[in-house]
């Protein structure tokens, strides 16, 4: 990435544009019943989502980066994510849809002015228009949230995409071995990367295996029809109280009808696609299906050795196909395609040791808890990581289809509770490599 101001500004500027884009397309194709509704009392209200982002932006880029009078402080508190959970969200005094649309179009004319004076370095918040980024990975982390509100949400499609691309090249060898040795783990040099990822660390790891692709629909049927859902053997005591507790038996928003899985997705219902990775799956269930295939999750440092590190060269690659930025023939990112691609697909995205589809199509949950590296230090707020180390989050690696490229990198950690599923998550599995020929 350039270090050149006028590349940054232009950068900051697409990034930021192509956020609300986004924002725009998913608060504009649903009625303002549907905006002010609460879909599941996992989400906030679309309208929340809307004015939360503008104001976000206020707070970081005007008041901070741009030191101006507050726009609307008298609204900071409604819209403070953690002063109000998001059950409550719904009774709280929300700028109504029309108002809610004025507001993020105003704050964000101001903040183009912001960028175009502002010299992008001379203290942490501006250096490489560290702050624009973190605001444009903030409008589209909410865009994923609000992706998935559409999920939940019942009644007709209001979204359409193109179906992916069948880029699948042949059969795969299911799993491959990563040698152990040492390798850096999280970035000090990418630019926009958030306080979790930092900073570069050596870690020392022993051989494994992993899958080459996610775990697909058709594999996860097997487990349930082996009865998986009724095997105690398979699962943690506490996924097993879990399941049995919600009575769950299969992924969410899938049914069985006439000895078919179909399942919801997006205002339509259809036969599970057996050759698509799993969705849908909380990290309970990933962990009992690897455990039921003789298998595991990988860990957190296992993932990213396996999406970074080049044999050849010793050193970590930004992403598995290389340092370039992500493009539409590496992966399913962005919500192109509002779902994931075939097991197998993009060649072009694999992993120097021929791993693929690590980055976009669907969030993979590891085996590892969400701590900080070790000289981690807060940036810019506590409130967006620091607070939920050591708590009972289980980390996600890799992005879903949902996920824009400028929130997705090969050292980006997502972490979510593991009873979650309304998210897009999948997984795929790994072994140790002193099993081999066992
Ligand atoms: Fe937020």
């Amino acid at each position: 990435m350039t270090h050149d101001p006028e590349s940054l500004r232009e950068r900051a500027a697409r990034a930021l544009l192509a956020a609300r884009d986004r924002t725009h397309l998913l608060t504009t194709c649903v009625d303002d019943h549907d905006l002010t509704a609460q879909h599941s009392p996992l989400m906030s209200p679309l309208v929340w989502d809307l004015a939360h982002i503008g104001n976000q932006e206020e707070q970081w880029l005007l008041r901070a980066v741009g030191r101006q009078n507050a726009l609307r402080p008298d609204i900071d508190s409604v819209y403070d994510a953690f002063e109000h959970p998001r059950a409550e969200r719904p009774s709280l005094p929300l700028l109504p849809p029309t108002e809610a649309h004025s507001y993020v179009t105003d704050v964000r004319s101001r903040v183009l002015d912001v960028l175009d004076s502002s010299p992008l370095r001379g203290e942490p918040l501006l250096d490489s228009g560290f702050a624009f980024g973190m605001i444009a990975q903030h409008e589209q982390q909410h865009d994923e949230t609000m992706l998935i509100t559409h999920q939940l949400r019942r009644g007709p499609a209001a979204l359409t995409a193109p179906e992916p691309p069948v880029t699948s090249d042949g059969i795969l060898p299911t799993e491959v071995l990563v040698p152990g040795g040492p390798f850096t783990m999280g970035t000090s040099t990418e630019p926009w990367a958030l306080d979790n990822e930092r900073p570069a660390h050596r870690r020392l790891l022993p051989s494994f295996l992993i899958d080459t692709t996610p775990v697909s629909n058709g594999a996860y049927q097997d487990f349930i029809e082996d009865g998986g859902y009724d095997d105690e053997r398979w699962w943690s005591p506490e996924g097993w109280n879990h399941i049995r507790e919600h009575r769950l038996h299969a992924p969410l928003f899938w049914r069985r009808e006439g000895g078919q899985w179909l399942r919801r997705r997006f205002g339509v219902t259809e036969p599970v696609p057996a050759d698509e990775p799993v969705l849908h799956v909380s990290w309970y269930e990933a962990d009992a299906y690897a455990r039921w295939a003789g298998r595991r999750l990988p860990t957190e440092e296992e993932w990213e050795k396996a999406a970074r590190h080049d044999p050849v060269t010793g050193r970590s690659r930004r992403y598995p196909w290389g340092d370039e930025d992500p493009g539409p023939m590496h992966a399913n990112l962005g919500q192109r395609h509002l779902r994931p691609a075939a097991v197998g697909s993009y060649p072009d995205g694999q992993s120097p040791l021929g791993v693929r589809q690590l980055i976009g199509d669907v969030w993979e949950w590891t085996a590892s808890d969400f701590l900080p590296y070790p000289g981690f230090a807060a940036f810019p707020y506590r409130e967006y990581s620091e607070v939920f180390f050591g708590g009972p989050y289980k980390v996600l690696r890799g992005g879903s289809f949902a996920v824009d490229p400028v929130a997705c990198r090969g050292t980006f950690r997502n972490w979510d509770l593991p009873v979650r599923r309304q998210i897009f998550s999948g997984f795929r599995t790994a072994r140790d490599a002193g099993a081999v020929g066992a």
